[in-house]
């Protein structure tokens, strides 16, 4: 059983006009085997959320903290948080030119796990998890991400979720832009990774859809740079209904 902590939580970064302020007190407990849905409008600070755990350079932490199991998260290069069981499924996913998706894999397997995984299991495992993503096995000698479609990206996300079993997953809009063949296919293998291994998972997401295939135990409300409402599922439900402009006239009020 593992706790990721984030308490109090700012973050900031630089850009052409100075200093920006975009978390502004993030607090939110997530335990293995729990789903936690963060929703929220556009600009609310959710990809930056998912950054800083993942602990990209770009983004400040200016104070707050951020732990995983007690360890001190902010503290690790993005390497030992890799090791320590945290994935990142960006919104993004970027192109690695001349990096093929199996050697990717492998690669990234190797460090996570610190050895090299045995060939012939591993490659029994990447054809199996490739076949439940009903990806094509060309896929495999494919350039990561290069000319991948938007589905095709999706996947590779959810490929490597399944293969580097890792404690806790932030999955970064993984519904944008996926027909609902495509959103069926991924939600089902975020699924078997929360059976198969106890995943904790925050799942980002702008809409409601995809959280008839992925249930939350929790929603989180994001706005503004920090949690604006809490509660079960039937909060996205009522989120579907209403939308967000209730906490967006709120947040110009304050
Ligand atoms: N690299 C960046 N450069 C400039 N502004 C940024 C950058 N990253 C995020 N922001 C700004 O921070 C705010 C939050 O962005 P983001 O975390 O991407 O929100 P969300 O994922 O909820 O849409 C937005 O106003 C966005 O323009
Ligand atoms: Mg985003």
């Amino acid at each position: 059983m593992s706790v990721l902590e984030i308490r109090d939580l700012h973050v900031s970064i630089d850009t052409d006009q100075g200093t920006k302020e975009i978390l502004r007190g993030v607090d939110l407990t997530i335990r293995s085997g729990e789903t936690h849905a963060i929703m929220g409008p556009n600009g609310s600070g959710k990809s930056t959320l998912a950054y800083t755990i993942a602990g990209h350079p770009r983004y400040t932490v200016d104070s707050g903290s951020i732990t995983l199991d007690g360890e001190d998260v902010l503290e690790m290069s993005v390497d030992e948080r890799a090791r320590a069981g945290l994935f990142l499924a960006m919104q993004y996913p970027v192109e690695i030119p001349g990096v093929t998706v199996t050697n990717f894999l492998r690669t990234a397997k190797t460090a996570v796990d610190g050895e090299a995984p045995a060939i012939r299991s591993w490659i029994k495992d990447v054809n199996a998890s490739m076949a439940k993503l009903r990806m094509d096995k060309s896929f495999a000698e494919r350039n990561v991400n290069e000319g991948f479609s938007g589905g095709e990206k999706k996947r590779h996300e959810i490929l490597q979720l399944e293969l580097l079993k890792p404690h806790f997953a932030v999955l970064d809009e993984t519904d944008s832009g996926l027909d609902v063949d495509a959103l069926k296919i991924v939600s089902e293998g975020v699924n078997r990774a929360k059976e198969n291994t106890d995943l904790g998972v925050l799942l980002i997401t702008h809409y409601t859809r995809i959280l008839r295939y992925i249930k939350p135990d929790h929603v989180h409300v994001f706005v503004a740079g920090k949690v604006a409402e809490e509660g079960g599922p039937e909060l996205a439900d009522r989120l579907e209904d209403e939308g967000y402009d209730r906490y967006l006239s709120a947040a110009t009020d304050a």
